[in-house]
């Protein structure tokens, strides 16, 4: 009988609070190290994006946290070893389906090497790390480290990215959004152009190489492991903001709604050093408001759902703090009683 079995895991990761994070990391870990042998066996879980806040939903599903055929798993348990293999996942579209806006061959460049370097990076990085096993979004937030990030991130962190931003976009996509977040862009930026603006502006300034985004907040505001953008600001609000490199807003612990990005990679095969104009035509032409509104829906669920849990453990807290005062009571009363029998 082979010592070794493969798990396969369905799940798509989720993001939660940094010290839920940790837990879920601990937890994660132990059975690993520990299990015993078990016949070959895969599992299902419930699926999500990765800012969907799902605690509250699986209860106390745990296990391991694999992105949607992005990885697979595989627990030696004799020797306890655990690898983990991420996936290059393919645009939702054909690599032609966005020309004219965005050649073939830029995909071809863009999806087919550098996207896949970084996958191919990150598998090399972590094998025999402590992050080996880890969902894409545990390295990530772990890997951060307070902004003194550590080699894994940056790959790991372009994986992410780059998924996100093949799905931000679409072939016949622009135009305006509607609805819900429609509203949510008018309320936060006054006006849908007035965001457009600013979602222009932080892609153009953004110095370097690096990504534009369209985030929601609502975080909470000790995001521990980074220093909030917006510390003094409300949440449950839209917010433009930049970041270099590879960092993202789930180091900051808000919901990505949408991505440009403003590396050369993206734009010099098709607008050479013209960046405004490829921001310009990513906004007017391939931006799916589809894909954010969805978004905009998990991550407003997901805060809803914050705030049900942390509501939960208020009350417990003042329940274990009330059980222990009567405690104390009934402590003093059977004192009392004691003396004046004396
Ligand atoms: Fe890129």
């Amino acid at each position: 009988m082979s010592l070794c079995h493969t798990v396969t895991l369905t799940s798509y990761p989720f993001q939660l609070s940094k010290f839920e994070r940790t837990l879920d990391m601990v937890a994660a870990a132990v059975p690993v190290a520990t299990a015993p042998y078990a016949a070959p066996k895969s599992l299902t879980c419930t699926l999500g994006p990765p800012w969907q806040g799902l605690r509250g939903s699986l209860g106390s599903a745990r296990s391991l946290q694999c992105p949607k055929k992005e990885r697979r798993c595989t627990r030696k348990a004799g020797s306890c070893n655990v690898t983990a293999k991420f996936e290059l996942k393919p645009p939702p579209y054909p690599l032609n389906a966005l020309e004219p806006h965005m050649s073939k061959e830029t995909l071809e460049y863009h999806w087919g090497k550098h996207h896949r370097g970084y996958v191919e990076n990150l598998n090399k990085q972590i094998v025999g790390t402590e992050l080996d096993g880890m969902s894409l979004e545990d390295v990530i937030i772990v890997s951060y480290n307070k902004g003194d990030i550590l080699p894994f991130f940056n790959n790991a962190a372009q994986v992410w990215n780059h998924d996100f931003f093949w799905e931000s976009i679409k072939p016949g996509g622009g135009g305006k959004p509607s609805g819900d977040l429609l509203e949510l862009i008018e309320r936060d930026f006054g006006s849908f152009e007035k965001f457009v603006g600013e979602f222009k502006a932080a892609a153009s300034t953004q110095f370097g190489s690096g990504w534009a985004w369209l985030a929601y907040k609502a975080n909470r505001l000790d995001v521990g492991n980074a220093v909030n953008p917006y510390p003094s600001d409300e949440d449950k609000k839209l917010v433009v903001v930049k970041s270099p490199n590879a960092v993202n807003p789930l180091v900051w612990d808000y919901s990505p709604l949408l991505t440009i990005d403003v590396w050369e990679h993206a734009y010099y095969l098709d607008f050479q050093n013209r960046r405004a104009d490829y921001i310009s035509i990513f906004m007017e032409k391939l931006v799916s408001w589809e894909a954010v509104s969805s978004r905009l829906e998990i991550a407003k669920a997901r805060a809803v759902e914050r705030e049900r849990e942390e509501e939960l453990r208020k009350r417990e807290r003042e329940q274990a703090k009330a059980s222990e005062s009567e405690g104390v009571e009934m402590y003093v009363d059977n004192n009392s009683d004691d003396s004046e029998s004396e």
